[in-house]
């Protein structure tokens, strides 16, 4: 094989409960994890050396040395399975950076299956998770697609059925937020956290099919922390709620905002009144759940 295309989707976390900080840095979470047709494409192509070839804007906002995710991903299946990890890497971005919607997430799962494929290492699916894991809370869940239950930091999966296509309407901000700047901020302003709990009424409005339900069960802990940091997302996340949003949230730790529409039709008007108030960078429709990194 001397060439391989892998699509990885963006995913909206449907609720994310975090705990306090642990001993690493890290937080426990209970996340709802769910893909949406949003799209990045990796391209693998056989090389002497190790290369990432960015696509579609974003200059200067992606490193493309070595700590790009996707070569931190193409390494450590290299050396894992003692191959050479000269390829080259080229990234079709569509899914916002530092958007909260695990795009670099998706372009490290995109290169653990495209290098796989095009190195013939074939590695078992568990494996692939597991090294998944070590890049990333998120890397796991962009290989799985669909809905599923993180535990831990996020990255122990169970998968959640889901017998409804959600028709989701996406906010993209000016800038991005960093990850762990809304930790932090999430620590500052819930000194007291709890541990974090499941919803299973969640669960079971997924299993059932019930959009309206489902809107009204969104909930992101770390989206005050979001807020205080970016105090003009609430304005965003209002307009939406206006147009009748079934559920209105920041993504993950943001600075998108994600709104759940009751159908395409409420969507296109979704869309256009985020459009027409002017708050957003751009505004983009997508449909949930989306599949996991799969070769195009
Ligand atoms: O796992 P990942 O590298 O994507 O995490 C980025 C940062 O987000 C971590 O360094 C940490 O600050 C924060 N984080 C966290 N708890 C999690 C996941 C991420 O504190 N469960």
């Amino acid at each position: 094989m001397n060439r391989v295309t892998v699509r990885a989707s963006a995913k909206v976390n449907l609720r994310l409960s975090v705990g306090p900080p642990r001993a690493d840095g890290y937080h426990d979470v209970v996340n709802v994890l769910h893909a949406v047709s949003l799209f990045d494409e990796v391209t693998a192509t056989p090389a002497a050396e190790l290369r990432i070839v960015l696509d579609g804007g974003y200059p200067g906002q992606i490193p493309t040395g070595a700590d790009n995710l996707a070569a931190r991903a193409a390494r450590a299946l290299a050396a894992h399975t003692g191959t050479d990890p000269g390829v080259t890497l080229r990234i079709r971005k569509r899914i916002p950076v530092a958007g909260g919607m695990a795009g670099g997430s998706a372009d490290a799962a995109a290169a653990l299956v495209a290098c796989d494929a095009l190195w013939g290492t074939g590695l078992a699916r568990a494996d692939l998770l597991g090294l998944a894991g070590g890049l990333g809370s998120d890397v796991p869940f962009a290989l799985l697609g669909g809905t599923a239950v993180g535990h831990g930091r996020g990255d122990r999966l169970t998968p959640v059925p889901t017998h409804v296509r959600l028709p989701w309407v996406f906010g993209l901000a000016d800038g991005g937020l960093s990850t762990p700047a809304v930790y932090t901020e999430y620590d500052r302003l819930r000194a007291d956290a709890p541990p974090p709990s499941a919803d299973d009424e969640l669960s079971r409005a997924l299993a059932c099919g019930d959009p309206g339900v489902v809107g009204k069960l969104l909930a992101n802990d770390l989206q005050d922390a979001a807020l205080g940091l970016r105090p003009d997302l609430a304005r965003t996340l209002d307009v939406g709620r206006r147009a009748g949003a079934l559920g209105a949230l920041v993504s993950g730790s943001g600075p998108t905002c994600a709104f759940l529409a009751e159908s395409a039709e409420h969507a296109d008007r979704l869309h256009a009144a985020l459009t027409a108030s002017g708050r957003c960078r751009a505004v983009v429709r997508a449909d949930g759940p989306a599949p996991g990194a799969t070769i195009v």
